[in-house]
C-alpha cells in the first residue's frame, strides 16, 4: 500500500500566519500540524509515503521528515505547482502509485479515536474506493454524502448550498490503482480544480464506492479557520495532559509497530531529550 499526503494550497483562509509559513507546517498545540495526517497513515499500515507539498516549501518537509528512515518509513516528496485540486495527488504521484492500492490524506485532517488504526486499515486493504463519513453540525463547507433508505450512498457533492445530510467527507480516501485513470478523466470543476468528490462520484456510479460512517466516539477536527486551528489545539492538549499520552508522534508509532528498535528509538531521543516531546519519548522507552 501507498500513501499520499497532500500537503500544499495557499491556506489562505489562515493569512496573515501562512504568508510565510505553509498552513501544514503550523502547529496544532505541541507538533507540525502535518504530523497529525502522516501518523494516521502509519497507523493504516502504510510505510511508503509521498508527501505533495508546494515548490517553495519542499527543503521545509525534506528538513522535518527526511527520507523517513529514521522512522522505518519511506517518505518521498512531489512538488504541486499551483493548488489545482486535491485529485491532483493522483496525476503527480501516478509513477509513485504504480499498480498498488493508495490512501490520500489531507495534510490539515486531525482524526482521534480508539479504533483507528482498524477503521483506516479496512480501507487499505478494501477493494475499490473506501472513504469516510463524519456527521457535522454545518456541512457546507464539505463533500456531502446521501444515503438511501438501506444506508446505501446514493450521491456526493461538494461543497452543496442545500445539503442532503449531515455527513461530510472526511479527507481520507483509499483507491484501487485505476485512481490515476479516473483523475485524468473528470472535468475541471466551476472553481477550475480537480475536485475529490468528483472522483467519489465516479466510483459511486460504478458501484464500486464504499463509504464507512465515523460514529460520534470518533474525533475529525479541522484547522482551517483561526478559531478551528485553535480548538484542535485545545484538543490535542487536553487529551494529552489527561492521559501523559501522545497524539501522532511519529516516533512513538514506528517504536511500538516494531518499525524501529529500542536503540534506533533512543538515538532518536538523544538530540530532543531536553523538551518535553523528548522527554516524553524517554519515558516511554524506560517504561519498555
Ligand atoms: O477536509 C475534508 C474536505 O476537504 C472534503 O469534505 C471536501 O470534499 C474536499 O474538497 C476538501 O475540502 P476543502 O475545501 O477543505 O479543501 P481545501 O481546498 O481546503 O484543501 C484541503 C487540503 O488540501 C489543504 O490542507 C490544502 C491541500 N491542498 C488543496 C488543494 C485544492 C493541496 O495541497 N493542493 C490543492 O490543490
Amino acid at each position: 500500500m501507498k500513501g499520499i499526503v497532500l500537503s500544499g494550497g495557499s491556506g489562505t483562509r489562515l493569512y496573515p500566519m501562512t504568508r510565510a509559513a505553509n498552513k501544514q507546517l503550523l502547529p496544532v498545540y505541541n507538533k507540525p500540524m502535518v504530523y497529525y495526517p502522516l501518523t494516521t497513515m502509519m497507523l493504516a499500515g502504510c510505510r511508503d509515503i509521498l508527501l505533495i507539498v508546494n515548490p517553495g516549501d519542499v527543503e521545509a518537509y525534506r528538513r522535518l521528515f527526511g527520507d523517513g528512515n529514521q522512522w522505518g518509513i519511506n517518505v518521498s516528496y512531489e512538488p504541486q505547482l499551483k493548488p489545482g485540486g486535491i485529485a491532483e495527488a493522483f496525476i503527480i504521484g501516478r509513477k509513485f502509485i504504480g499498480n498498488s492500492r493508495v490512501g490520500l490524506i489531507l495534510g490539515d485532517n486531525l482524526f482521534y479515536g480508539d479504533s483507528l488504526p482498524e477503521v483506516a486499515g479496512r480501507g487499505a486493504e478494501g477493494k475499490g474506493a473506501w472513504v469516510y463519513a463524519y456527521w457535522v453540525a454545518d456541512p457546507t463547507a464539505y463533500g456531502v454524502v446521501e444515503f438511501d433508505a438501506a444506508q446505501r450512498p446514493v450521491s456526493i457533492v461538494e461543497k452543496p448550498k442545500q445539503p442532503r445530510s449531515n455527513w461530510a467527507v472526511t479527507g481520507l480516501y483509499f483507491y484501487d490503482s485505476d485512481v490515476c485513470d479516473v483523475a485524468t478523466q473528470v472535468p475541471r470543476s466551476a472553481r477550475g480544480e480537480l475536485e475529490i468528490s468528483d472522483i467519489n462520484a465516479h466510483y459511486l456510479k460504478e458501484g464500486r464506492l464504499t463509504v464507512e460512517r465515523l460514529g460520534r466516539g470518533y474525533a475529525w477536527l479541522d484547522t482551517g479557520t483561526p478559531s478551528s486551528l485553535l480548538r484542535a489545539a485545545q484538543f490535542v492538549e487536553t487529551v494529552e495532559e489527561r492521559q501523559g499520552l501522545q497524539i501522532g508522534s511519529p516516533e512513538e508509532i514506528a517504536w511500538r509497530k516494531g518499525y524501529i528498535d529500542d536503540g534506533a528509538f533512543e538515538k532518536l531521543i538523544q538530540p530532543i531529550r531536553e523538551s518535553e516531546y523528548g522527554k516524553y519519548l524517554q519515558r516511554l522507552l524506560a517504561r519498555g
